[in-house]
């Protein structure tokens, strides 16, 4: 077989995704010459060692025929269910398979773009995700990444989905029968990802308007794709299409809010905006969970529901306090530095651009010379280079003279990492 029939024929795996006693997929390699050839056949034994070999040998990928799609995502999906019953395994060693297989399913179908089976294979994981949530609770909660991480889709979905589980089951009840939608929808509420460049996601400098819109047509993107595909209920594409409203309407791709917006949704969109901020990204570190829970409750009621979020609070909380040392403490990041990222729908990424000098007015009478960069009706961004406390009270004074009260939210960086001062103004 020839080299230029690789990509319309298989798809990649790497070496390390899975080790099978009883293949049930065909596995190939890529000669340096460019050939195809069969390395293990279904039915026989792929296992560490082989992996091992291969690596000596600086193969870091397989090949599986893509006629055996679904036989792959199976056996990945059972791969998974078998680590996180194995008793001999350490935690760290399950949950390390759990969520790597889980990725590598997601991922499966984002880069053959083919979602043909996606309520079956994820559905199982969505399954397995409430028995073991309502069975096996604390284990089942560090599938979580609550660790420093860097921001990768595939995994996001996997956390989303982890989160939505005991979010819908601190709400409903681990046993309610939306919490199975849930795991499902927070699974793939990103699909539509894969429609979006990889540069423009993890772009480090400004998003350019054409850029902004890529991203904020991925709700539509996958809820598209996804509304092809049988066995999905309306909730999962409601989550898909409406993880990034908010309760105000300031949210995309349509704007709604309010009653409008559903329970499901509004979970979706704590959990999602909670490991977008705990992530790493390319501009940033990441922030350690108790700082990221403090940031949210800015957004609180207005954006984020306030039932939900006290929800999430607790189940955050208890995780946390159950074991101190899943969360990071942060090393570089000031507290509060670090403002709502370009994926989440703040005010302040819809902004509108300025730049018109003003005065930052302290209580002692203090004055700051800053130039207004960005303005909402309820919040600027103020380029600056000054220290305040959180929710400490200032006078901004516009060139026309006019007094505004504000409060200080918090400090960001700009895209040539400059200090930027983010203020709330007083309703
Ligand atoms: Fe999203």
């Amino acid at each position: 077989m020839g080299v230029r029939n690789l990509n319309a024929e298989f798809f990649p795996l790497p070496i390390d995704a899975i080790q099978c006693p009883d293949l049930r997929f065909d596995l190939y390699l890529v000669h340096q010459s460019g050939s195809i050839v069969l390395y293990r056949k279904c039915g026989t034994e792929y296992d560490s060692g082989d992996c091992e070999e291969l690596r000596s040998r600086g193969i870091t990928h397989l090949y599986v025929p893509n006629v055996q799609h679904q036989q792959f995502q199976a056996a990945l999906c059972e791969h998974a269910c078998a680590a996180f019953e194995n008793p001999s395994l350490s935690r760290q060693e399950r949950t390390r398979i759990v969520r790597d297989s889980c990725s590598k399913l997601i991922e499966n179908f984002m880069s053959t773009k083919r979602v043909e089976g996606i309520s079956d294979t994820l559905g199982v994981m969505a399954s397995k995700f409430g028995e073991w949530c309502a069975n096996h609770k604390s284990e089942f909660a560090y599938l979580l990444d609550m660790s420093e991480h860097d921001f990768y889709t595939t995994t996001h979905m996997v956390n989303v989905g982890v989160g939505c589980t005991l979010l819908g089951a601190e709400i409903l009840g681990a046993d309610h029968e939306m919490v199975h939608e849930l795991s499902l929808g927070g699974l793939i509420h990103d699909l539509g990802k894969f429609g979006v460049p990889p540069e423009v996601l993890n772009k480090e400098g400004k998003l350019t308007d054409d850029e902004w819109d890529m991203i904020r047509k991925h709700p539509e993107t996958g809820a598209t794709i996804l509304k092809v595909e049988r066995g999905l209920s309306p909730m999962i594409l409601d989550m898909t299409l409406h993880h990034h409203e908010r309760l105000d309407g300031k949210g995309y791709p349509e704007g709604i809010k309010g009653d409008d917006l559903s329970l499901a949704a509004r979970i979706c969109g704590v959990v999602d905006v909670y490991d977008a901020l705990t992530s790493a990204r390319p501009y940033r570190g990441p922030i350690p969970p108790r700082e990221v829970v403090e940031m949210m409750r800015e957004d609180v009621p207005h954006a984020l529901d306030a039932q939900v979020f006290s929800a999430w609070e607790q189940v955050v909380e208890r995780m946390l306090n159950e074991d101190p040392d899943r969360s990071f403490v942060g090393s570089d990041v000031e507290p509060g530095c670090l403002s709502m990222d370009a994926m989440i729908p703040s005010p302040i990424a819809q902004g509108v651009k300025c730049e018109t000098q003003l005065m930052i007015i302290r209580s002692n009478g203090q004055r700051i010379e800053g130039t207004l960069a960005e303005s909402t009706s309820c919040e600027l961004v103020v380029d600056a280079n000054a220290t305040f406390d959180t929710r400490e009270k200032v006078e901004l004074q516009g060139i026309d003279g006019k007094m505004k009260p504000a409060q200080f939210k918090c400090k960001r960086l700009n895209s040539q990492g400059a200090s930027q001062l983010v203020f709330r103004l007083a309703s």
